[in-house]
Formats: C-alpha cells, sequence, structure tokens
C-alpha cells in the first residue's frame, strides 16, 4: 500500500503533559532527518488506544505511567525481557502484530556502565515496584549483584525472591556494605523536591549513589550524597538511553544521543529557573 507524510510515533500515558519525551524524540528526527512526528496522548481507554495503533497505522508507542504493566496483555507479544520485567515501555508495530519491549533496564544499564563499573559489584537498590524490577533486571544481566532494600518487607521479599537475590530491610541500610545505591521510588521527584528516601548519614560510607528520577537535575538524595562525599548521578542519561534505543527499535538507525541529552537538560535546568 503507498504511504505518505510523516511516520507517527506516539506516548501513551496520564497525565502526559509534562513529559519531556515529545521534545527528546522529535529533536532527534529532525537531526536524523527523519519524517516523523511524536505525539503524545492521554490515554482515557488503553484497550481502544491500542487499536487505535493497528488502525492508525502508527509505527511505534512510548508507555508511561500508569499503563506500563497492564499494556503487555493487549499486545500480540512481548520480548524476553519485558515478560521478565513484567512492563512494556515501548511498543513496535511489526507489520499490524504489536510487540512489547522494554528499553528502561536497556537505558538505565548503558548509562551505569558511563558511570562505573557493573560486573562484581553490589548494588543496593530502594523500592520493590515496577521501576525496581528493570533496574534489577539490568544489574543482573551485567553480572552485578542486587541487594533490595525496601520499607515494607513482605514486598521486597518477595520481588528478591524472584530475582534470585538478596533483601534487606531498609531500616536496616546501615550493615549493608554495597559499591553503589540505586534508588527506584518516586520519593523526590518534582514537585516532591524536599523529600528523600533516605537520611544524609546514611550514605557517607557508599562510595556511588545514583537515582533514576532526572526531575529535578539533582534530587534531595544526590545532593545530600554528593555532599556525604559520594560519586552521584541523575536518571537523566537513563531517560535518554531509553527513548534512544525506542529509536533504534522503530527506525534502525542510531540516534543523537548527545543532542537528546542536551535538549532535556536544557528544558529541565530552563523549568528550574521558573
Ligand atoms: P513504581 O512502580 O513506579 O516503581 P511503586 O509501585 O509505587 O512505584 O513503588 C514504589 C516503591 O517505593 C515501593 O517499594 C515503596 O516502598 P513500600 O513497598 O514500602 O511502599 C517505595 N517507597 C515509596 N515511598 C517511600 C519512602 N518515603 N521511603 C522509602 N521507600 C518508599
Amino acid at each position: 500500500m503507498f504511504e505518505s507524510g510523516p511516520r507517527i510515533f506516539a506516548l501513551f500515558g496520564n497525565p502526559v503533559g509534562h513529559s519531556l519525551s515529545p521534545l527528546m524524540h522529535n529533536t532527534a528526527y529532525c537531526e536524523m532527518q527523519i519524517n516523523a512526528s511524536y505525539v503524545p496522548f492521554c490515554v482515557r481507554n488503553l484497550e481502544e488506544a491500542v487499536r487505535g495503533i493497528r488502525g492508525l497505522g502508527i509505527k511505534g508507542v512510548s508507555v508511561t505511567i500508569p499503563f506500563k504493566s497492564e499494556v503487555g496483555k493487549h499486545l500480540d507479544g512481548l520480548e524476553e525481557s519485558s515478560d521478565r520485567i513484567g512492563a512494556v515501555n515501548t511498543i513496535v508495530n511489526e507489520g499490524g502484530r504489536l510487540r512489547g519491549y522494554n528499553t528502561d533496564w536497556i537505558g538505565f544499564v548503558r548509562d551505569l556502565k558511563e558511570f562505573m563499573p557493573v560486573q562484581g559489584k553490589t548494588f543496593g537498590v530502594l523500592g520493590a515496584g515496577g521501576a525496581a524490577r528493570a533496574i534489577l533486571f539490568g544489574v543482573l544481566s551485567e553480572g552485578g549483584n542486587p541487594v533490595v532494600l525496601n520499607r515494607t518487607a513482605a514486598k521486597g521479599e518477595a520481588l528478591a525472591k524472584e530475582f534470585g537475590c538478596s533483601f534487606l530491610p531498609l531500616s536496616e541500610i546501615g550493615v549493608l556494605k554495597a559499591d553503589c545505591i540505586v534508588n527506584t521510588a518516586s520519593v523526590g521527584m518534582a514537585p516532591q523536591k524536599e523529600n528523600s528516601p533516605l537520611e544524609e548519614r546514611a550514605l557517607g560510607k557508599f562510595p556511588c549513589v545514583v537515582d533514576i528520577i532526572y526531575n529535578p537535575l539533582e534530587t534531595k538524595l544526590l545532593k545530600d550524597a554528593r555532599k556525604a562525599g559520594c560519586r552521584t548521578r541523575s536518571g537523566l542519561g537513563m531517560f535518554v538511553h531509553q527513548g534512544a534505543e525506542q529509536i533504534r527499535l522503530w527506525t534502525g538507525t542510531e540516534p543523537p544521543v548527545e543532542t537528546m541529552r542536551r535538549v532535556v537538560r536544557e528544558r529541565l535546568e530552563e523549568n528550574a529557573r521558573n
């Protein structure tokens, strides 16, 4: 069938108004000279929205809160990592067949490896929700040793068991020996910028602290960690790399990662000033 006009990519979430994905993706397509448009949709009915992907010939979709764990059941198949993680953040329309992928763990791993070695290192992974699952999968896939740290023991224990790693109640972080702490809880995300899941005095003994939050660029946790002498990393790189991997899946072409990082960083800095 003859096709004309731009390729359409979409974001499904609710809300989507503050997402930086449209800026990041559209900037990338422009620089790549790909005739494409990335459109955010505030989804009211997920099943109908997924039908719309086929009906409208949308080539690829990013999936965000609150649909990542729910969307899989409406698709035609899941790639292995998204199945194991139990979350889909990327849909690829493969000639009318919709396949779910997870690029969050890939984004995390790419950025983490730019920051520190992973193989054989111990990572305290704070939180036991959907985000923690992608991080655990990523750390394990690179030969790291994750320890689940969670406030609610039952939830943390169950997650640790599922991924074959150990668990420590968050209140016992004082006994943990780890090379790095990774926060996966949304505590500290804008607009709750003054909150942190850990007290400052718990941080100093860890060489590295990573927060997967990218807004603000420096969360209270990272500010405290920096003051305590830890090396720190925000979620910006993970966000950029998960989007870059979506572009690779949808277009088969290498995206301009540094341009993507720059536009997102500049927008976050601009938002912080206003
Ligand atoms: P997501 O699926 O986006 O990762 P979630 O399912 O709400 O989000 O999970 C959030 C995780 O952050 C949970 O593990 C939660 O701990 P509990 O299981 O004890 O609820 C953790 N979390 C949330 N607020 C926290 C806080 N103030 N301090 C420590 N952990 C917190």
